[in-house]
Parts: structure tokens; C-alpha cells; sequence
């Protein structure tokens, strides 16, 4: 057994290099990344900008402790907060930690209203990390198994039935906590309509809208956040994932009313906001925002769901393709599994989103060459496999 715990079930794949969508591994075999180190990598790999902004920083401080002022930390949540239309941010290190802020915010907020509303509710087949509030939170038994007891306060239903959600809100809720596409439960993409009934139901009862856009945010849906593309507004708002580019960073967001909750002692972070991964997070802005990268993210989205849909009207296996933007699954009858294997034989790197879910999230700045380069390694692996 390795000196590592055994978290992981790990690919037999070492990378020890990489330049855009592209990836080496020890033995300098090349593949294409679809996989951005699970939507992490937005820039692709050694993004020239990233790497100066990075090395810069390094040069100057890396880290001072939330004891002093940081101002790339002030730069970057007001950056985020003139994005999001929310008004002030939370730094992290983590998807999982962002969303414990998210929940030990909204039930402060409550708290100091003299409520006793305290229960989250959120979706089944979710995921929203790996902490024992996010593991609780996330609606799959899987992640949960061996952990009790798990707090309470979390209850679930199915995504897109706004009856069911109606239904299970009562007098004890504080906040629904949605991601507007289910990334790891299996690229489900949350209705328009559905998450516009969830911001009307949450303003008949002051029920705080969260939104975990820890996957969907920072472009990966063609749109700075999953959001933007229903015209409603969260109160609460996760990220983590592309927003360092790499460089580990969580964020949350909410409006005013709700963000005063928090007071000097009621929540904090070691390493949360230091100034090495503001930096990275005001680069990775910038180089999407000089990059036209949303716009690259839409017109190859087009790209692949059109490349897609043609291989899977002439494979029976294939029963639908779904997703948004640059974060699309392609759902099967079997399992994925052995097609992963033969995709990275051939040099493209794919992940599963549950068994029988191939994920595609390649870097937002990536090529029609590279889209139409993925489509044709998988096109013959499928030939191979079927
Ligand atoms: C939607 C969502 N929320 C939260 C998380 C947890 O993020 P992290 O692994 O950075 O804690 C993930 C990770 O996949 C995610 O996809």
C-alpha cells in the first residue's frame, strides 16, 4: 500500500505536464484534457498569464493571515461581486468549504431574527463536498455511508418538481441549496422555469435561495454563472473549482441583508483569500474576460452537443446527450467505464459522472481542432467497443 490513504480509485496515469487542452504523462505519451482536473483547469494548463500572475506573486507575499488587509482579496470580491450583482464574498479553499460558509451563513441569518428556521433543503443526486454538513447536504447515499451520525437539519427532493419542494417547506426551513446543473450526480440541468418557481417561492417566504455554482460558475456554462441564464439572482451564491485556474479557492457570496450575519468570530480561514490565490482568481477573470472566452464556451458547446447527437443517432447505446455550455454528459445503457479506458488509450481524457454518464469538460478556451479531434477519438472507440 502507498504511503497515500486510499481515497481515490486512481487511473494507471501519471501527468507531469501540460500546455492548453493538452497533457503529458511520465512515459511522454500526449492526450487531450477533457477532463481540466474536474472543471478546474479554465485556462487550460500553463496559461502564460496565470503562470506570470502566479510567479509575481510568489515573489512579492504569498500568504499573511486574515489578520491584515489583503488587497487582492478586497480587489477580488469586489470584482466577483460586480459579476454576480451579489455585494460582498467569503474566501475559502474549496468547493466543500464554501458550502459550509453557505450554511453556517444562512442559518446565522436566521438565527439573528430570532427564528428557529435552521433546515437546508436540497436536491437528490446532488453533490456539494465532502465535509459532514456538504456530505449531508449532497443527495446521494453514497457519500454518506460510514459517516453517521450526520447533523441534522438537511432534506431532500427531486430536482425540477416545484410541487415536491413547495411541499417539503415549512416553518423550519432557512434555505434551498440548488446547483443549477447536478455535475457529478450526473449532468442534470435544472430548468429555467424550475429555478425562477424556486426564486418566486423563496421570495413569498424569505427562504434564502443558494445556488452551489461550484462546477457551473466561472464560465463553464457559457455565462459567468449557471444562473445568468434564467435572468433571477440567488441570495447566496458557492464557487470554487475554475476560479483559480487551478490554484486552490473557494468563494461565497450573498447580498448584504444577508451577509451581515457574519461578524468578526463567527466564521474564518487560515489560508482562505491569501494573496497568491486572489491573484490567480483576478487573472483567471481577466484572461476570460480579454479571451472572449464565454463566447468561445457557447460556440464550441455548439460544437460538441452537434458532434455528439450525430454519433448517438447511429449508436443504440447511447440513449441522450445533455448539459450546458462546456460541461455535457452523454448518458448510456452500460456502463462508461470500459469506454473511459479506450478513449484514454487512444490520448483523450474523459470522466464519468455516475456509471453510465460520460463528462465532458474541457478548458473553456479550447479549439474547434481540438472538439473536432475529441469527436473523432471517440467516434472510433465507440466503433471499438460496441
Ligand atoms: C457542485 C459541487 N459542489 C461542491 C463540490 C465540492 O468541491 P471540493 O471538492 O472543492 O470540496 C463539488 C465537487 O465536485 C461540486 O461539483
Amino acid at each position: 500500500m502507498s504511503a497515500v490513504m486510499n481515497t481515490y480509485a486512481r487511473y494507471p496515469v501519471t501527468l507531469i505536464k501540460g500546455r492548453g487542452a493538452r497533457v503529458w504523462d511520465d512515459a511522454g505519451q500526449e492526450y487531450l484534457d477533457f477532463i481540466s482536473g474536474i472543471g478546474v483547469n479554465s485556462l487550460g494548463h500553463a496559461h502564460p498569464q496565470l503562470v506570470q500572475a502566479i510567479c509575481g506573486q510568489a515573489s512579492e507575499m504569498l500568504h499573511c493571515s486574515n489578520l491584515f488587509h489583503i488587497p487582492q482579496q478586497v480587489r477580488l470580491a469586489e470584482r466577483l461581486a460586480g459579476l454576480s450583482g451579489l455585494d460582498n464574498a467569503f474566501f475559502c479553499n474549496s468547493g466543500a468549504e464554501a458550502n459550509e460558509a453557505a450554511i453556517k451563513l444562512t442559518r446565522k441569518y436566521w438565527h439573528d431574527q430570532e427564528s428557529s428556521r435552521r433546515t437546508i433543503i436540497s436536491a437528490y443526486r446532488s453533490f456539494h463536498g465532502r465535509l459532514l454538513s456538504t456530505l449531508t447536504a449532497s443527495g446521494q447515499d453514497k457519500v454518506k455511508v460510514g459517516f453517521d451520525p450526520l447533523p441534522p437539519g438537511f432534506v431532500h427532493v427531486p430536482l425540477g418538481d416545484i410541487e415536491a419542494l413547495r411541499a417539503a417547506v415549512n416553518d423550519e426551513t432557512a434555505g434551498i441549496l440548488l446547483e443549477p446543473v447536478q455535475g457529478e450526480g450526473g449532468v442534470h440541468v435544472a430548468a429555467d422555469s424550475y429555478l425562477q418557481a424556486v426564486r418566486e417561492l423563496c421570495d413569498e417566504t424569505g427562504i434564502l435561495m443558494m445556488l452551489d455554482e461550484v462546477q457551473t460558475g466561472i464560465g463553464r456554462t457559457g455565462e459567468m454563472f449557471g444562473f445568468e441564464h434564467t435572468g433571477i439572482k440567488p441570495d447566496i451564491l458557492t464557487l470554487a473549482k475554475g476560479l483559480g485556474g487551478g490554484v486552490p479557492i473557494g468563494a461565497m457570496l450573498a447580498s448584504t441583508k444577508v451577509s451581515q450575519a457574519f461578524t468578526p468570530g463567527s466564521h474564518g480561514s487560515t489560508f482562505g483569500g491569501n494573496a497568491l490565490s486572489c491573484s490567480a482568481a483576478l487573472t483567471v477573470l481577466d484572461v476570460i474576460e480579454k479571451e472572449g472566452l464565454l463566447e468561445n464556451v457557447q460556440t464550441q458547446s455548439k460544437r460538441l452537443l452537434s458532434g455528439l447527437n450525430a454519433l448517438k443517432s447511429n449508436d443504440a447505446d447511447i440513449k441522450l446527450v445533455r448539459g450546458s455550455g462546456l460541461l455535457i454528459g452523454m448518458e448510456f445503457d452500460a456502463e462508461v467505464a470500459p469506454l473511459i479506458a479506450a478513449c484514454r488509450e487512444r490520448g483523450l481524457l474523459l470522466l464519468p459522472a455516475g456509471p453510465k454518464v460520460l463528462r465532458f469538460m474541457p478548458p473553456l478556451n479550447v479549439s474547434a481542432a481540438e472538439i473536432d479531434e475529441a469527436l473523432a477519438i471517440l467516434s472510433a472507440c465507440l466503433e471499438e467497443t460496441s
